[in-house]
């Protein structure tokens, strides 16, 4: 089937009943989207669907024909990294970095519908993300700072 993927046309092979997150992975080589636990509730494996996050582990492909999907690896636009992207390098907020594209993808769905949310509406706008390392104050530090950094109209 094919699929739109990072602003391409593409076409995969794979089963349209099986998840988006292998025919990112494994035919399209798309790795930024991790396989964490496989049944939507930790959220590494997350993509935008039309703007919107979703777990692309649990995501038929048949359901995406026509949509744009974008990965961490589609987020940065000419060569220059999404404010998100940015902020998150500043703030330090990754470790191990399993979690860090999936938060990075929630959280900037998450500013497209509350462009300046209050640390309380960050932390449970990103509570389906799970960060073993425990980086959260970080990552909600880096999301602020975008945040104010897209108002500032720095993107
Ligand atoms: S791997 Fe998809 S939510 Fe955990
Ligand atoms: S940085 Fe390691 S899981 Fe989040």
């Amino acid at each position: 089937m094919d699929l739109l993927v990072n602003g391409k046309q593409v076409r995969v092979n794979a089963d349209p009943d099986s998840s988006l997150l292998f025919a990112l992975r494994d035919e399209l080589n798309l790795t930024g989207a991790k396989y964490g636990c496989g049944e939507g509730q930790c959220g590494a494996c997350t993509v935008l669907i039309n703007g919107a996050a979703m777990r692309s582990c649990v995501t038929p492909l048949r359901t995406t024909a026509g949509k744009q999907i974008t990965t961490i690896e589609g987020l940065a636009r000419d060569g220059k990294l999404h404010p998100m992207q940015e902020a998150f390098i500043e703030a330090d907020a990754m470790q191990c970095g399993y979690c860090t594209g999936g938060m990075i993808l929630s959280a900037v769905s998450m500013l497209r519908k509350d462009p300046a949310p209050s640390e309380a509406r960050i932390r449970q706008g990103l509570e389906g993300n799970i960060c073993r390392c425990g980086t959260y104050p970080r990552i909600v530090a880096a999301v602020r700072m975008a945040s104010r950094n897209l108002q500032g109209g720095r993107a």
